[in-house]
C-alpha cells in the first residue's frame, strides 16, 4: 500500500514550474510562471531571461533586490500578485526593462526609491491599482518613460504633478475610468508648451461635470480622448466650450457601447469646437439624432478628417459653405441611401468611405461636381442598383479608387463616367455584366480589379477588353465556360497578378497565358486541373509564385518541370492527387531535390499507392525505387545489346556472310565449275581503263579469256556480297586486282582484297594478279598489300603508259592468266 501510493506520489508532476518558451532558443528568453503560487523567484529562472510572467501569484511585497538573479529582464508582468508594498530598490538591477506591468495589485506603499535602476523603462501600467493620486507614484526618475497607464483607480484629479517635466518621453497618459470629476487651468501646465509633447492624453470614463474655460490654453497634444465622460447634453456642451484654445492633432468623443449617457445630440452640442484647432475629429457611439443635426459640421470645416462610427445618423442636413472637409468616413451609420446630393457640398472632398451600414440599401443619386475626389468606398453594405455607374460617378472626374465590394446586387454597364480610374474592388457583390458582355472597356487606366466571388460566369470573347494598363486581377470563386478561361485574358499584357482560384477549371488552353510573359503570380489553386500542360505554362517566364494547391494533379512530367521558369520562388503543390509509385520516381525525385521551392511541403502528399496515402512526397523512400531501377537497367541493357549486336550484322553482314561460305567452302569447291577465267576486283574510279584496257585487251584478244565484272555480270537482285562471293570467287579461277590510289582509299576495294588473299589461303589456290597503275604511292601500297606481293603464286605487274612496255606488260598477264588453265571437268592447280 504505502509503496503504492509513493508510486502514485511520484508520478505526479513536480507542484510548481515554469514553463520556458521557444525551447529552440539556445538561450531560454521567456518563462511563463502564472499562477503557480510562488511567493518569489524560483530558481529554476536562469538569469538570462528577458521576459518573465509571474502574474497570478501571491508575491505579498517586493523587498528590496527582489529581482537580482533575473538582470536581463525586459518585460516584466506581475499582474495580480496581491503586491502591497513596494520597498526601495526592488527592481535593483534591471537596467534593460523597458516594460513592467502592475495591473491589478492593491499598492499602498510605494517607497519614494521603489523604480529605482529603472533606467530603460519606457512603460508602466498600473491599471486598477489602487492609484489615488499621480503624485503619490515615485516615478520622477524614469526619464525613458514613455507609456504610462493607470486607468481604473482612484486619481480625482487632472493635475499633473512637477515630475511630469521631467519624462520628456512621454507619448500615451492613460487617466481612463478615474475619478476626475473637473479640469481646471493650470492642471497641465507642467506639460511643455508648443510642439514640445506629442502626447495621447486619455481621459473616457471620468464622470467630468466641469472644465474651466483656459484648462486647455495653449496646451498641443496628439490626441485627446473624452469619450463617456458627460451626464447630459448641456454638461457637455459646456465641458467642449472649455477645451477653447486647445491644439489637438485628434480629437475623439463620444460613447462607449455600454456606457451611454448623453440623451440627444441637439442643436450647437458641437459648438464649442471653433475655438479648438483640430485636424481629425473622431465622433464614436452617438444614438440619437432625432433633431436636426444642422450645425454638426459647423465647426468643423477647418478640419481636414471627419471620422464618424457607430452614429446613428440617417441623414446629412445642412454642410457649411467653403468647408475644407478633406476626408470624411461613416462606418456603421444609419443611411438608408447613399446622401451624394448633400455630400457633393463637401467641396475639398478627396476621401469618402461610408461602410458597414446595414440599412443602406439604396444608391439612387449622383455626386455632384466633386472635382477632387479620388476614393469613393462604399464596401460592406446592402447596396443594390443598376446600371452602375456613370449616373453615379458622374460628378467625380479624378476619381481614382472604388470600393463597393460586399454588397449585394449591382449591375456594370459599359459607361463609367470616369476614366481615371486605377482600383476597382467589387468582390463579394453579386455582379450583373462583366462575364457576357465587355463592360470594362472605358477604363484603359485602372490597375487594380477585384470581381472575387461575385457569380460572374464568363462566357463572352472578351470579358476584359479595355484593361490595357491592368496588373492586378482577382477573379477568385467565379466560372468560366466550358471550365476553361480559353482566351479571356488575351488583352492582358501587363497583368503581374492573376488569381483564379476556385474557378471551377478543369483545364487552361494553350492559350490561355500567351500574353501574359510578364506575370508574376498566378493563384489556379482549388480548381479540377488533372494535368500540368507544359505549352500552356511556357509563356510564363517571369512567374515567382505560383499556387497550384488542391487540384487534381498526379504528377508533373519532366517536361512540365523543365517549364517552370527560373524566376520561381514559391510554388505551392499542397493537396493534390500525387501518384507516388516508381514510375514517377523523376517528380519525386525532383521535389525532394527542390524542397526551398515548394509551400506546404507537408501537404504535397500521395494520394496513390494506398499505402502512401496521406505520406508526404517529400518522405518518399527514392531507394524503394532502386530495385526496379536495377530491373529497368537490365531490360535497357538487354535491348542495346541486342541493338548492337543487329547493327553489327548489319555492318558486318558481308563478312558473316563470308565466312560462312567459307566454313562450307569445302564442300562447295567439289561441285564448282570455274565460269571466268578471272575475277576483277578496282575502284569504280578506275572503270575507264578497266574496260578500256583491261576488257578489250584480254576478252577480245587471243586466245579469248572471260572476265567477271561487277557492273556487267553480277546477278540482278542478288545481294552484292553473295555476288561477290559466288560469281566472283567461287566461279573465277584467278582474281586480278586493279592497284590505284583509288583502290588503296576504297575500304570496299582493301576488304575485298583481303578475302581473296584469305580465298587463298584457305583453298590453297594460285592465283591474285596484282596490276599496280603507275601513279600509286609506293609505301602505302606496301603497307596495304603487305607480303602477298611477295608470295610465289601471285603475279605482280606494273601497268606503264608506254607503248613497249605494254607489250610486255600483256604477255606476262596472259601467262599468268593461262597458269593452271586446264581442260575443262579438271580442277586443281
Ligand atoms: C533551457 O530550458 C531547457 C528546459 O527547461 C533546459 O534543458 C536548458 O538547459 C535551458 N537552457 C539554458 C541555456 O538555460
Ligand atoms: C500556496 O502555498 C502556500 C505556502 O507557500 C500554501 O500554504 C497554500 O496552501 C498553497 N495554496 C495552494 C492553492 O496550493
Ligand atoms: C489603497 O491604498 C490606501 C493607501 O493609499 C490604503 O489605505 C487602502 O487600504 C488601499 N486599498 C486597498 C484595497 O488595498
Ligand atoms: C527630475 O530628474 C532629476 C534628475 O534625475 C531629479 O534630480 C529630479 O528629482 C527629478 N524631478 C522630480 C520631480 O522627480
Ligand atoms: C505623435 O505620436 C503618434 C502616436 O502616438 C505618432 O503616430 C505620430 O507620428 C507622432 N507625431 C509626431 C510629430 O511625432
Ligand atoms: C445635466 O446635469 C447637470 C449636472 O448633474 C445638472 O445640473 C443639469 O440639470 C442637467 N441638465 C439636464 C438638461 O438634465
Ligand atoms: C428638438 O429641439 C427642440 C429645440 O431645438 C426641442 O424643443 C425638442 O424637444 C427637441 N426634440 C426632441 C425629440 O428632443
Ligand atoms: C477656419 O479657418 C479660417 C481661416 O483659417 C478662419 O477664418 C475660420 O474662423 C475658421 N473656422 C472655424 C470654424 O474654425
Ligand atoms: C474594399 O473594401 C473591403 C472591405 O472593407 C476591403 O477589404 C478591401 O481591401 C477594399 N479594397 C481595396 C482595393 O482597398
Ligand atoms: C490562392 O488562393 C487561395 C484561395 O482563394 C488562398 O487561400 C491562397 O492563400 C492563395 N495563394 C496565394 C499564394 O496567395
Ligand atoms: C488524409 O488526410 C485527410 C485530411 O487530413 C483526412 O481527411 C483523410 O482521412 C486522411 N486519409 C488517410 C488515409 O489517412
Amino acid at each position: 500500500m504505502v509503496w503504492e501510493m509513493l508510486g502514485l506520489y511520484m508520478m505526479l508532476p513536480p507542484v510548481a514550474q515554469c514553463s520556458p518558451e521557444d525551447l529552440s532558443e539556445i538561450t531560454n528568453i521567456t518563462y511563463r510562471c502564472m499562477a503557480l503560487n510562488l511567493s518569489g523567484i524560483p530558481a529554476e529562472i536562469p538569469p538570462s531571461t528577458q521576459n518573465l510572467d509571474l502574474s497570478f501569484n501571491p508575491l505579498e511585497s517586493l523587498t528590496s533586490n527582489y529581482f537580482s538573479a533575473v538582470p536581463a529582464l525586459r518585460f516584466l508582468d506581475l499582474t495580480r500578485c496581491h503586491i502591497q508594498t513596494i520597498e526601495d530598490y526592488a527592481f535593483e538591477d534591471l537596467h534593460n526593462l523597458l516594460t513592467l506591468i502592475l495591473t491589478a495589485n492593491p499598492l499602498w506603499h510605494l517607497s519614494p526609491k521603489a523604480f529605482y535602476s529603472l533606467t530603460s523603462l519606457q512603460k508602466l501600467v498600473a491599471v486598477e491599482a489602487n492609484v489615488s493620486s499621480l503624485a503619490d507614484l515615485p516615478i520622477g526618475h524614469l526619464h525613458t518613460l514613455q507609456e504610462l497607464n493607470v486607468a481604473n483607480n482612484n486619481v480625482d484629479s487632472l493635475k499633473l504633478p512637477k515630475y511630469f517635466s521631467n519624462l520628456t518621453f512621454l507619448r500615451f497618459l492613460s487617466l481612463q475610468s478615474n475619478k476626475i470629476s473637473s479640469i481646471s487651468t493650470g492642471d497641465l501646465d507642467v506639460l511643455p508648451g508648443e510642439k514640445g509633447l506629442n502626447l495621447t492624453l486619455v481621459l473616457s470614463i471620468n464622470d467630468i461635470k466641469y472644465i474651466q474655460p483656459g484648462s486647455f490654453e495653449g496646451i498641443h497634444l496628439h490626441e485627446l480622448a473624452l469619450r463617456s465622460c458627460f451626464e447630459n447634453t448641456s454638461v457637455m456642451k459646456a465641458c467642449i466650450q472649455g477645451l477653447a484654445g486647445l491644439q489637438v492633432n485628434r480629437l475623439v468623443l463620444g460613447e462607449f457601447r455600454n456606457i451611454r449617457r448623453v440623451e440627444d445630440f441637439s442643436n450647437g452640442l458641437l459648438d464649442g469646437l471653433c475655438q479648438v484647432q483640430l485636424q481629425e475629429f473622431v465622433f464614436i457611439c452617438f444614438e440619437r439624432f432625432y433633431n436636426g443635426t444642422d450645425t454638426l459640421f459647423d465647426c468643423l470645416v477647418n478640419t481636414s478628417t471627419i471620422r464618424l462610427v457607430d452614429v446613428y445618423l440617417n441623414q446629412v442636413s445642412a454642410v457649411p459653405a467653403a468647408s475644407r472637409i478633406f476626408q470624411l468616413e461613416c462606418k456603421t451609420c444609419k443611411f438608408s441611401e447613399v446622401p451624394a446630393l448633400k455630400l457633393s457640398s463637401f467641396k475639398e472632398l478627396r476621401v469618402l468611405r461610408i461602410t458597414k451600414s446595414k440599412y443602406l440599401t439604396g444608391f439612387r443619386q449622383g455626386f455632384v461636381h466633386l472635382p477632387n475626389l479620388e476614393v469613393l468606398d462604399l464596401s460592406e453594405n446592402q447596396l443594390s442598383f443598376i446600371q452602375c455607374c456613370s449616373y453615379h460617378l458622374d460628378g467625380t472626374p479624378k476619381l481614382k479608387h472604388l470600393n463597393l465590394s460586399f454588397n449585394s446586387e449591382i449591375s456594370l454597364s459599359k459607361s463609367w463616367g470616369v476614366n481615371e480610374l486605377v482600383s476597382l474592388d467589387l468582390q463579394h457583390s453579386k455582379l450583373g455584366g462583366p462575364g457576357g458582355a465587355p463592360v470594362f472597356l472605358p477604363l484603359g487606366k485602372l490597375i487594380y480589379l477585384d470581381i472575387s466571388y461575385t457569380n460572374t460566369h464568363v462566357e463572352s470573347q472578351c470579358p476584359f477588353c479595355g484593361l490595357e494598363s491592368l496588373q492586378v486581377l482577382k477573379m477568385a470563386g467565379n466560372s468560366f465556360k466550358d471550365n476553361d478561361p480559353g482566351d479571356s485574358f488575351g488583352k492582358l499584357t501587363q497583368l503581374l497578378s492573376l488569381d483564379v482560384s476556385s474557378c471551377k477549371l478543369i483545364q487552361v488552353s494553350l492559350s490561355t497565358f500567351s500574353s501574359l510573359g510578364k506575370l508574376q503570380k498566378l493563384n489556379i489553386s482549388h480548381n479540377k486541373l488533372l494535368t500540368f500542360d507544359h505549352l500552356a505554362y511556357k509563356p510564363l517566364q517571369a512567374l515567382t509564385v505560383l499556387d497550384f494547391s488542391s487540384n487534381q494533379l498526379t504528377v508533373l512530367t519532366e517536361k512540365a518541370l523543365e517549364s517552370l521558369p527560373s524566376s520561381l520562388l514559391h510554388l505551392d503543390l499542397s493537396w493534390n492527387l500525387f501518384d507516388c509509385s516508381c514510375n514517377h520516381l523523376s517528380f519525386l525525385k525532383w521535389a525532394q531535390e527542390h524542397r526551398e521551392l515548394l509551400r506546404s511541403a507537408e501537404l504535397t502528399v500521395c494520394n496513390s499507392p494506398e499505402h502512401l496515402n496521406n505520406a508526404s512526397v517529400l518522405n518518399f523512400d527514392l531507394s524503394s525505387c532502386q530495385l526496379s531501377a536495377i530491373l529497368v537497367a537490365t531490360y535497357v541493357g538487354t535491348a542495346l545489346t541486342g541493338a548492337l549486336f543487329l547493327f553489327l550484322i548489319y555492318k558486318y553482314y558481308f563478312n558473316l556472310y563470308y565466312w560462312l561460305v567459307l566454313l562450307s567452302g569445302c564442300r562447295r569447291y567439289a561441285d564448282r565449275d570455274d565460269t571466268y577465267d578471272a575475277f576483277v576486283i578496282h575502284s569504280s574510279k578506275d572503270i575507264e581503263w578497266v574496260r578500256k584496257e583491261l576488257v578489250e585487251t584480254l576478252e577480245g584478244g587471243a586466245p579469248p579469256f572471260r572476265l567477271c565484272l561487277h557492273y556487267r555480270d553480277f546477278t540482278p537482285g542478288v545481294p552484292v556480297a553473295s555476288n561477290i562471293v559466288h560469281e566472283g570467287f567461287l566461279s573465277s579461277r584467278k582474281v586480278i586486282a586493279v592497284i590505284s590510289d583509288h583502290f588503296l582509299e576504297s575500304k570496299w576495294c582493301s576488304f575485298e582484297l583481303e578475302i581473296a588473299q584469305s580465298w587463298q589461303f584457305v583453298e590453297g589456290r594460285s592465283g591474285i594478279i596484282l596490276i599496280v597503275l603507275e601513279e600509286v604511292d609506293k609505301a602505302l601500297l606496301r603497307r596495304k598489300l603487305g607480303l602477298s606481293r611477295y608470295l610465289k603464286r601471285n603475279t605482280y605487274l606494273e601497268w606503264k603508259e608506254r607503248e613497249i612496255s605494254r607489250h610486255l606488260f600483256w604477255r606476262q598477264l596472259r601467262t599468268a592468266l593461262l597458269d593452271g588453265k586446264t581442260e575443262p571437268g579438271r580442277g586443281g592447280n
